[in-house]
């Protein structure tokens, strides 16, 4: 009885939404704006991976075939030029099975950059491995190398940096050369920046072990995934050893994510997403899947925590796969869309180091602070809606203190949209 009136409750209010979004397209018609922008989620899903889901979800004979996902696998791994290369649920238990491949042991202390996304210490705390913070530098918002010696003890064993936004960190050379001065291992966070190069080189191959996402939001999408790649032999044997431990979704879930797929692309991909998006919303919106659960904002271990990515989403990551470079060049050239505007309007443009391929995940600048407290300011001159990653520096819900340039970056640093 409760359970229906919950449910019913819910249907009310997504109904209401929907009246809601529509009478707001009313008034933008009658005023003459733009019925959508640019998205910031998804923005590589097109008719054909809808299609496939489609498919996938009428045939579920193959759901559980394994040679799918091994595919994926290889061909992930040779596109990035990894030598290996494992998929899973999400990027941060790629990033567990990287914590457990190189040994990392309760009471170890990792280096963590003090700007990141709370799921990225969870997979440490969740091992219970020390996470000590350290802070960015502002030019690509990567760990500043003139900090990290004061945080290295006894009991550190590894540092994780990140390429945020689409952006190869400043520091990453100097990083990865002071990591093995200490002996410690370098994981990499290329979460924002599949596809971005360093000295002809896909980001993920200078250090020992690195964790991709192909979560909605990021360069290209299976709703939900993650991939850990090495090119060490030995560090493989063990990410194989935590991959066999980990089981595939249930068939429930997969349903979700196919069905995720189909939501993505009218909602936020389609020409016409202002008015599709809803009617897709009001039939499978009861599906919709969200990245990081309540617990996990709270540095909870969520039940199905550590699991595989299974068939179907792989052969979307496939198919995904086939379109990455060209996405990519694409937000390039959109890009310099903001290069102009942040000369014409005196902001610092990011810094794309000597020797890198930024991808653009997102364009990162660093505005007034109530320029980003309020960014109706690039709705009305720009036609955008801005992200704001991130909104905490253990975004969203978490705060360390003490790293002012993480802090600044809290404070100022929106990011546009890199693909329309
Ligand atoms: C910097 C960073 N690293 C890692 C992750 C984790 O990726 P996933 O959502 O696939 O677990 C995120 C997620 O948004 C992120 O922003």
């Amino acid at each position: 009885m409760k359970n229906t009136l919950k449910a019913e409750y819910i249907e009310i209010r997504r109904f209401l939404k929907v009246g809601k979004n529509q009478a707001r397209n009313l008034k933008k018609i009658l005023s003459g704006e733009p019925l959508v922008t640019p998205s910031l989620v998804s923005m590589t899903l097109d008719s054909d991976d809808v299609n496939l889901a489609k498919k996938l979800l009428a045939d579920r004979g193959k759901w559980d075939d394994s040679s799918t996902v091994e595919s994926f696998e290889s061909k992930f791994a040779a596109w990035n030029s990894s030598k290996y290369a494992l998929a899973f649920m999400a990027g941060r238990v790629a990033l567990s099975a990287c914590i457990y491949a190189l040994g990392l042991r309760p009471g170890d202390e990792v280096i963590v950059p003090a700007y990141t996304c709370v799921v990225v210490p969870n997979a440490f705390k969740f091992a219970s491995v020390k996470v000590v913070y350290s802070d960015i530098e502002l030019d690509t918002y990567g760990l500043d190398i003139n900090r990290i010696e004061a945080r290295i003890t006894s009991k550190t064993r590894a540092i994780l940096l990140h390429h945020l936004y689409g952006l190869v960190c400043r520091d990453y050379q100097a990083i990865v050369d002071l990591a093995k001065h200490y002996n410690l291992k370098v994981i990499e966070d290329c979460a924002h920046s599949t596809g971005a190069e360093f000295r002809g080189q896909k980001v993920g191959n200078l250090g020992d072990v690195a964790f991709y996402s192909s979560e909605h939001s990021k360069i290209f999408t299976t709703i939900q995934g993650g991939i850990a790649t090495t090119n060490n032999p030995e560090l493989a044997t063990k990410l194989e050893e935590y991959y066999q431990q980990v089981p595939y979704p249930k068939v429930g879930w997969l349903d979700k994510q196919l069905h995720n797929v189909i939501l993505d692309f009218y909602k936020f991909k389609h020409p016409q997403r202002w008015w599709l998006g809803d009617i897709w919303d009001l039939r499978y919106g009861h599906k919709q899947l969200i990245s990081t659960t309540l617990e996990e904002t709270k540095g909870i271990r969520p039940k199905h925590y550590g699991q595989k990515m299974a068939a179907p989403l792989a052969a979307i990551g496939s198919n995904q796969l086939l379109k990455i470079d060209s996405y990519n060049d694409r937000r390039r050239k959109y890009a310099k869309r903001w290069d102009y505007w942040c000369e014409e309007h005196g902001y610092r443009k990011p810094t794309v180091i000597q020797d890198s391929i930024p991808v653009y995940l997102r364009y990162p600048i660093l505005v007034e602070p109530e320029k980003k407290r309020n960014t109706t300011w690039a709705y009305k001159k720009l036609g955008v809606i801005p992200g704001v990653w991130f909104r905490t520096n253990i975004h969203p819900s978490q705060t360390v203190e003490g790293f002012p340039n993480a802090d600044k970056a809290v404070e100022c640093c929106i990011n546009f949209p890199c693909l329309n």
